[in-house]
């Protein structure tokens, strides 16, 4: 069966001293307490290898925000995904609405991030969503749906290898959360997409994490929706006792 997954999203926050603290915080609080989910932060690329060094294998997984389309060379400011891989992350989340909105990323630089991330044993955690205008204009499925097929060229095997994370941008640090409902409805299509392409086994088992103002007070309810496989967190993830909040909805 697919794993249920807490994920944190730092994303350009934390300077390196305080992110090294908040780290081995999680780490500590998840020591003193079995959780009932996989728990991951992903963290800016300057905090790779020291939070690698105060965090235990087995307690917390640890991620990067993104890695470069090309495996590398002449790309000045990129980081590949051998380097992230080099850290010791075992994550990398890709696609986030922020980098397709202000970074320009588009579907086609995507597959080549997540092959070259494939290709270095890094788990991708892949996001999709709409914006609110596709929301209310109600094409919001086909818009996830044609992120998610972006994929679609990968074999089963690798696929089948792949978090996806479901953030509608509207409610991305917004305080605007989708219902555990519109969450519902959005993960079961994406879940059909992708039995229609790689069939009900592999679908079954790929967690999809919703993303999006989730936090203690309304995770346990997004949480318990039988197609949301857990949360990717960015506000909430930045103190270690709301995230710890997030993750005890598991329990
Ligand atoms: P917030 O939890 O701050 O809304 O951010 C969600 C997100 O973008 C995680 O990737």
């Amino acid at each position: 069966m697919r794993k249920n997954i807490v994920a944190g999203n730092w994303k350009m926050n934390t300077l390196l001293e305080d992110g090294v603290e908040l780290a081995s915080n999680i780490n500590d609080a998840l020591k003193s307490r079995k959780s009932n989910c996989d728990v991951v932060i992903c963290v800016p690329a300057t905090h790779l290898v020291p939070v690698n060094a105060v965090i235990e294998n087995g307690i917390l997984g640890l991620g990067a925000e993104n890695c470069s389309e090309h495996e590398q060379g002449a790309y000045t400011g990129e980081i590949s995904a051998a380097m992230v891989a080099s850290t010791g992350a075992r994550y990398c989340i890709l696609g986030h609405s922020e980098r397709r909105q202000y970074f320009g990323e588009n579907n086609e630089q995507l597959l080549a991030k997540t092959k070259l991330a494939l290709a270095n044993g890094l788990t991708p955690i892949f996001c999709v969503g709409e914006v609110l205008e596709q929301r209310e204009n109600g094409t919001y499925n086909d818009v996830v749906r044609s992120q998610i097929e972006a994929l679609f060229s990968l074999d089963a095997e690798d696929f089948a290898k792949i978090i996806v994370a479901y953030e509608p941008v509207w409610a991305i640090g917004t305080g605007k959360t989708a219902t555990a409902d519109q969450a519902q409805d959005m993960h079961s299509n994406i879940r059909r997409a992708i039995a229609s392409k790689y069939g009900e086994e592999i679908a079954d088992n790929t967690s999809i994490l919703y993303g999006g103002s989730c936090k203690p007070s309304n995770a346990r309810e997004l949480f318990s929706k039988p197609d949301v496989d857990g949360g990717l967190i960015g506000g909430a993830a930045l103190k270690a006792d709301s995230f710890m909040g997030i993750i005890e909805a598991f329990d």
